[in-house]
């Protein structure tokens, strides 16, 4: 990895101040001074030191949670259980990517990979996340159609269009629906505009992550190998544009 990136990755500075301090000749790697941002080094076989003190370099690691009901995504709350007090692991800035409501539950990914969490929360990029729902109400081809031409949510622009599957319909109905935003109470918002609240919510999926059908509510689980790879494929390089 490159001397700048492993230090700005560590909190140590902006990438442009982490330049700044090694060209200025207050960076060493075992001992020596280092002036040139670009080289490569190693954090885990090498002493890497900013202004004499050693750097504490972590792994970036991604973990997929199936977040329960009534757990807050966040890292401190008075009332409620956080997405935080179920996951057992020691990792400095390990954070979900996006949030789901207090009632909502499902897949988060959360990791303490910054570049990734910005890639896939940009609002250009388009990642799709796919919900599945209950919905108070018989859900018709008219919602889906409203749902593919972008329905008014109240905000300045229209929600951009989602695809609606319905996958049983009735007074209550079970709907599949993609969204490629993520507006405050999106889903919620989009089945209120057409009439029938959403009863029950649960995210299956984000770009091209899936929640595994063997995670209980409150577990979580590393990422594999693969899911990885696809997941910084998807948040680096594809845009989900229509
Ligand atoms: N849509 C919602 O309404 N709530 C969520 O938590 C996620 C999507």
């Amino acid at each position: 990895m490159r001397l700048d990136k492993l230090l700005a990755f560590t909190q140590v500075g902006s990438r442009s101040e982490v330049k700044r301090y090694i060209r200025q000749g207050c960076v060493t790697v075992d001992g020596s001074t280092e002036v040139k941002p670009e080289r490569q080094v190693d954090p885990a076989a090498q002493r890497i030191c900013c202004f004499g003190k050693p750097i504490q370099y972590q792994a970036l690691v991604y973990y997929m949670f199936y977040k329960p009901k009534d757990c807050v995504t966040a890292h401190r709350d008075n009332l409620y259980k956080t997405v935080m007090d179920y996951i057992d692991v020691g990792c400095r800035g390990l954070s979900p990517v996006g949030r789901l409501d207090l009632d909502v539950e499902g897949l988060l990914l959360l990791t303490n990979d910054g570049e990734l969490t910005h890639a896939l929360l940009s609002p250009k990029r388009h990642i799709p996340k796919v919900y599945e729902a209950k919905i108070n109400g018989r859900v018709e081809e008219d919602d889906i159609k409203a749902f593919q031409d972008g329905l008014d949510i109240g905000d300045q622009t229209p929600a951009r269009p989602a695809e609606l599957v319905i996958l049983q319909a009735g007074e209550i109905s079970d709907i599949r629906v993609t969204v490629t935003e993520g507006r405050y109470h999106q889903v919620k918002r989009m089945f209120d505009a057409v009439g029938k609240p959403v009863v029950y919510l649960k995210r299956i999926a984000m770009g091209s992550l899936t929640l595994d059908p063997s995670l209980m509510p409150g577990e979580y689980r590393a990422l594999t190998v693969q899911e990885e790879a696809e997941l910084k494929r998807t948040g680096g390089g594809l845009c989900f544009d229509r």
